[in-house]
Parts: structure tokens; C-alpha cells; sequence
């Protein structure tokens, strides 16, 4: 891996403040982080992203082969309405199909972007995007089956903003890159050159791919600079397997104000933070004491039955790293400088009396299958790997639906398209605080359950999927697909 002297040659200068024992995270440096370009599409209402490739330099070291959106890696951040319709335009200059599917949006199965709408090499998918649900921040991502793990890594990914344009009435930072910052949270491996290097190992096939470097908006060991005041951070785990333990270094709290899916009634002080695969969460945090501080992540938890030890690499337990680090500059100006009480927004709280009953085991092979198997056989959902072709069960639109769902041998982050959803019960008792809201996307650590109902439909041409977010698993065939009519 890189050294401490690869780095800074790369880079130029700064001062070191965190070396990590043990890992070759990043060092961090006094290099301003940089936001993902914001495409603005509230007036115009349509966007266009252009899927491309390019050649990344993350370490000043050797350039990586890498994919983005309108630019070398990952996409920009498109701003859109929350309610009207939306033209999308993605036009694919790469030599391999694609798709874009819009994690989070409530929309039919029909422009949901997923496995069954693949953009050919050359051309260009023009969906209107029916847009109406409460503002969020959600994403996009490729998600071509049994690449969607690749291509991700390579690049192709980026944060939506579902936007009323109220949030400064709402008391909330929202000027773009001042108080208001999107993190694209993803870690990544380098080769002794500094390329970025996706070969995987057994226990990365079996547990998903683990980085060793931290990846920030697409940088390496760069430092937020915020304002002296209440900074909202919309956090995205954009990585393909890694659950983040998210805490402040100085232990101050993250207040969060917004899960997967919209905004909470009231913001919930917290002291920890744990971010799945697919989740997105929105703190804000108070930076008016001009201090230092970073924030940091335990390392991964998702070991399960397999162990540490055995499987070495970067599954070993240690100390926290460093996500990213702050720098307060106090020349900057701070629009927002109390907590707002009230955000307006609403927690889940349905009648599950009478809903539809479902119960999903999301699988792994054990033993000797869990080695020998290949590819696509190696995970499951209730007995059986996805296949393309065949619908799993149909959803009745509109009618209560609770989902029952387990999870073996490690955590699984859940994952439903084309809905939104509340978490009724974790481990048959109520739901972590962070897991009160309106949720996409679920870390299963054991057994949860979900309550739903879907009011957009999928066809069996176009249905909407649900796995699991750890994409080497979605891959793998912890996928399936369901139809609602
Ligand atoms: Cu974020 Cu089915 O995906
Ligand atoms: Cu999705
Ligand atoms: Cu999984």
C-alpha cells in the first residue's frame, strides 16, 4: 500500500494529523474538500447526464481508470423538485451497458431504472420522471445485474436532492457547499502505483469488497471547511459493503434531522450513527466553538459468524479512522446559528392492522457451498438466487403490506424499490432512534419488520427489485423482483 512520503509527494504539502495504526487509511490533509458540481434542475426541470470514462488521479501517484457522470468519477449532485415532472436524459459514451436507477424515488418500475433497462453502448434513455413525494436526498447508481458491484466502484454514482425550496424558511443550512455538504462516503483500494484496484479476494466475494482508503466526494485526505456555525451534512454511504460506525471525534452530537426518505418531525441528538450501504442520513452538526474535529467511524462490524482473524485483510477489529476531517474557518459567513425545533417533516406511524404478510430470509450458502459456490449461487432470498426471468411474488398496490425480514451470517442493508417504508419492529422490539423515520433502505441485524404500501406500479416487464445493498451480495443473487398491479 501507500506510504505516508507517496502521499505527501503526491500532494504537495500539508500537515499530517491522523495516521491510523494498523491501516493505510488515508492521511489526512489540509486540502479543502471539494463538493460534487451541483446541476441545478429545479427551473428547467430536465437534466442530462452524460456517462462517461475518464482517468482519475487519487494519490498523485498513477491515474486509475475510472467512470463518471458529466465528469472522471462519480456524477453530480442534481438538484430537482420534489413534486412535477422531471426529463431525464442519460446518454452512455462507455463501451458496456449501463443503467441509472433512482434510489429512492417513488416512481413506476417503468423508469425506476433498474436491471431490466439497460442503456446500450451509444445511445441515450430519456425518461420523464414522475416526481411527488416529500423532499430527500437520494441517489443514483448503475445497476446492471452481476455488474453492479463493478460499476459502481468504477464511478457510477451520484446524489439527487428531491427539493421544495423551503429549507431556509425551515431554519436549515442550505446554501450549497457552505453550511450545507454533500459526502459521498465510499472506501476504495489502491495498488502499489496508486490505482485503484478492484480484484477480489474470497472473503471480499463472501463478505463484500472492503477498501482500505477513505474516499471522499471522490478525494483522498481532503478536509471539509465549514463555517462557525450549525452545518448540515447529507451523508451517503456510497460504498459496496462497508458499514459505517459514525461518531465526532470530540464526541459532540450529530443532531439528525433526515433519514432515507425525508425529513424527521424534530431532530434526534445522537452520539453514534450507523451507515449501510444505500442509507442516507442528514446532521447537522454545531461547529460555532471554532474546534477541530472530525468525524470518525468505528471500523466494520460486519464480520458475522466468519471471524477476523481467519480472513485477515482489513476485517481485523482496531481503533476508529478518520471519514473526514474539519477545519473552521471563521471568515466564512454562517447563516444558520441555532438548531431549528421544528422541521416539519413526520415519522412513519401506521395501522398494521390487516396488512399483507411476507417473509423475506436473506441467504448465504455455509460450508463448503459457501466456497464452492460460484458467482451467482452463492447468496439467496427464501431459497432462491434472482433470475431475470422469473417474478418472485406480485404486490397489491395500494393495500398494507408488512414484510418480515431476517438476516444470517452477517448484517444484510435491505433494500425496497419504488417505496418507502416504516420500521415497525427490530429484534421484535421498537426501532433504533435512527430508524424512526421514513427509510429505503434497512440494516438487518437479525430481524426487522417493515410496514409499506406502494402506489406506483411495476409490471413483470418492468418490476420494481429488493436485495441487499452490499453489492457484491446483489450481485451474487441476493436479489429478488416483484410486480405491483
Ligand atoms: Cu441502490 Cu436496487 O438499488
Ligand atoms: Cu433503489
Ligand atoms: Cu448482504
Amino acid at each position: 500500500m501507500f506510504t505516508r512520503r507517496n502521499i505527501l509527494s503526491g500532494l504537495g504539502a500539508g500537515a499530517i494529523s491522523t495516521v491510523l495504526p494498523g491501516l493505510s487509511w488515508a492521511d489526512t490533509i489540509n486540502r479543502p474538500l471539494a463538493m460534487p458540481p451541483l446541476l441545478d434542475a429545479t427551473d428547467t426541470g430536465r437534466f442530462r447526464l452524460t456517462a462517461q470514462s475518464g482517468k482519475m488521479n487519487f494519490l498523485g501517484q498513477s491515474k486509475s481508470e475510472t467512470w463518471g457522470f458529466n465528469q472522471t468519477y462519480l456524477g453530480p449532485t442534481v438538484r430537482m423538485t420534489n413534486s412535477g415532472a422531471v426529463r431525464a436524459e442519460i446518454e452512455n459514451t462507455l463501451d458496456e451497458a449501463i443503467s441509472v436507477h433512482w434510489h429512492g424515488m417513488i416512481i413506476p418500475g417503468d423508469v425506476d431504472g433498474g436491471p431490466h433497462q439497460p442503456i446500450a453502448p451509444g445511445t441515450t434513455w430519456a425518461p420523464e420522471l414522475p416526481v411527488d413525494q416529500a423532499q430527500a436526498t437520494i441517489w443514483y447508481h448503475s445497476h446492471i445485474h452481476g455488474e453492479t458491484a463493478r460499476q459502481v466502484q468504477k464511478g457510477l454514482a451520484g446524489v439527487l436532492q428531491l427539493s421544495d425550496g423551503l429549507d431556509a424558511d425551515r431554519g436549515l443550512p442550505s446554501t450549497y457547499g457552505l453550511d450545507d455538504l454533500t459526502l459521498v462516503l465510499q472506501d476504495r483500494r489502491f495498488d502499489r502505483r496508486g490505482r485503484m484496484d478492484y480484484s477480489l479476494s474470497m472473503p471480499d466475494q463472501m463478505m463484500g469488497f472492503l477498501g482500505d482508503t477513505m474516499v471522499i466526494n471522490g478525494q483522498v485526505g481532503a478536509t471539509a471547511v465549514v463555517p462557525k456555525g450549525i452545518t448540515r451534512l447529507r451523508l451517503l454511504n456510497g460504498s459496496n459493503s462497508r458499514i459505517y460506525g459514525l461518531s465526532m471525534s470530540d464526541e459532540r452530537a450529530m443532531h439528525l434531522i433526515a433519514t432515507d426518505n425525508g425529513l424527521l418531525d424534530r431532530p434526534i441528538a445522537l452520539d453514534a450513527l450507523t451507515l449501510a450501504p444505500g442509507e442516507r442520513y442528514e446532521v447537522l452538526v454545531d461547529f460555532t466553538d471554532g474546534n477541530e474535529v472530525s468525524l470518525i467511524s468505528a471500523q466494520s462490524a460486519n464480520m458475522g459468524m466468519m471471524g477476523g482473524g481467519m480472513m485477515g485483510g482489513n476485517r481485523t477489529s482496531g481503533p476508529p479512522f478518520t471519514v473526514v476531517p474539519f477545519r473552521v474557518d471563521s471568515a466564512l459567513n454562517a447563516p444558520i446559528a441555532a438548531l431549528p425545533e421544528d422541521l416539519g417533516g413526520s415519522r412513519p406511524d401506521m395501522d398494521a392492522r390487516g396488512a399483507t404478510q411476507r417473509s423475506i430470509a436473506l441467504e448465504m450458502a455455509m460450508g463448503p457451498g459457501m466456497m464452492m459456490g460460484r458467482g451467482s449461487d452463492r447468496f439467496s432470498i427464501n431459497g432462491e438466487s434472482f433470475d431475470m426471468q422469473r417474478t418472485d411474488f406480485a404486490v397489491q398496490r395500494s393495500v398494507l403490506q408488512r414484510w418480515s425480514v431476517s438476516a444470517n451470517m452477517m448484517m444484510h442493508p435491505f433494500h425496497v424499490h419504488g417505496v418507502t417504508f416504516q420500521v415497525l419492529t427490530e429484534n421484535g422490539g421498537a426501532p433504533k432512534p435512527q430508524n424512526t423515520g421514513w427509510k429505503d433502505t434497512i440494516l438487518i441485524d437479525g430481524r426487522a419488520e417493515l410496514l409499506m404500501r406502494f402506489d406506483q406500479p411495476a409490471s413483470a416487464e418492468l418490476p420494481y427489485m429488493f436485495h441487499c445493498h452490499i453489492l457484491e451480495h446483489e450481485d451474487g443473487g441476493m436479489m429478488g423482483q416483484f410486480t405491483v398491479t
